[in-house]
């Protein structure tokens, strides 16, 4: 292994900084060249990229966002789009790839490396946490750290104006971040695609939680089956008239920020291993944390499978409804 390609794909998220940092260190301590491509698989068809140094990594652990930049790059489903993407990979004599990103950044690669023969290792990355083979996600845990500040401030208002909040965040296919900044953030009930949201249910919740109380907090994922939380609001609205009702969209400020202890921690581990991998010529896999360690998973069942949201969390709100 004498040169690492490294690229970030799909959306950005908190501590991929951190994993880029990483994979370059591990890589220049094995004398191994890292070579960073731009924006994703579309830099890749492009042809941007360059040779990887210490100083293009200096002081960038703390900020999130990713320094190569990342894309949603159609181009690279078609095959003559792979084909370019691999003609860079050739061109520039690149022995291994480590991409970092989400469920559609591993299927671009499970299919190039299956194609062109290209030793790959995946690293999750992304806040929904939807990855299956992992605990966490780099980012998911700066971004519920975004949401629960973010909650905290709306019940300020809330609690001052006797109010309903619904609260949106994001989760276009899971509820990772809904579930759990609902508990970490003591709201009253969550609604998730895992789950057929009853809307008669919703309204009944409601009255039971703001009696007594001065704020009630609906978290809602985006992809919820019964609509975004504007949605949701307009249709509890004429079942609950002296209610003052509002809602509030998140939206991409869970994306950004510092990251978190526990995703650089993560982010850093990972990259690590991912080059460590590359060396003991492995390929076609993910990394992921389970409790403390770190595991790998084939690519072909990451992209397979999916990630189970634990129930018990849900159980869990129940609990904590009781008054
Ligand atoms: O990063 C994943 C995600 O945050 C989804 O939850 C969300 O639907 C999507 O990205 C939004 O991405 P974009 O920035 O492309 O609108």
């Amino acid at each position: 292994m004498k040169k690492i390609a490294l690229l970030t794909s799909g959306g950005d998220s908190p501590g991929m900084n951190a994993a880029i940092r990483s994979i370059v260190k591990t890589c220049l301590h094995y004398n191994i060249v890292p070579f960073g491509i731009y924006d994703g698989y579309q830099g890749m068809i492009d042809g941007r990229g360059k040779q990887l140094g210490y100083t293009d990594i200096d002081n960038i652990i703390q900020y999130g966002g990713t320094i190569l930049g990342t894309a949603r790059c159609k181009d690279f489903m078609t095959p003559e789009g792979r084909q370019k993407a691999y003609q860079f990979l050739n061109e520039n004599q690149v022995d291994g790839l480590i991409v970092i990103g989400g469920d559609g950044t591993f299927t671009g690669a499970n299919i190039l490396s299956k194609e062109n023969n290209i030793p790959i290792i995946g690293l999750p990355g992304t806040i929904d946490n939807d990855i299956y083979g992992t605990d966490y996600t780099i980012g998911f845990d700066t971004a519920l750290n975004t949401v629960i500040e973010a909650v905290d401030k709306i019940r300020d208002t809330a609690s001052s104006h006797h109010r309903v909040f619904f609260i949106e965040v994001m989760g276009r296919d899971a509820g990772f971040i809904a579930l759990h900044s609902a508990i970490a953030s003591g709201a009253d009930s969550v609604l998730i695609p895992e789950e057929i949201t009853d809307i008669p249910q919703l309204v009944e919740e409601i009255k039971s939680h703001n009696k007594g109380r001065r704020s009630t907090i609906i978290m809602v994922a985006e992809g919820d089956d019964e609509g975004h939380a504007i949605d949701i609001l307009t249709k509890v609205k004429p079942h609950l008239p002296e209610y003052d009702l509002r809602h509030s969209v998140l939206g991409h400020i869970q994306r950004g920020g510092n990251p978190s202890a526990l995703d650089r921690k993560i982010a850093t581990r990972m990259g690590n291993y991912a080059v460590e991998l590359l060396m003991e010529n492995k390929t076609g896999l993910t990394v992921g944390v389970r409790g403390e360690d770190l595991v790998t998973c084939p690519i072909a069942e990451a992209i397979k499978e999916h990630s189970e949201l634990d129930l018990n969390y849900l159980k869990l709100l129940d609990v904590l409804r009781t008054k």
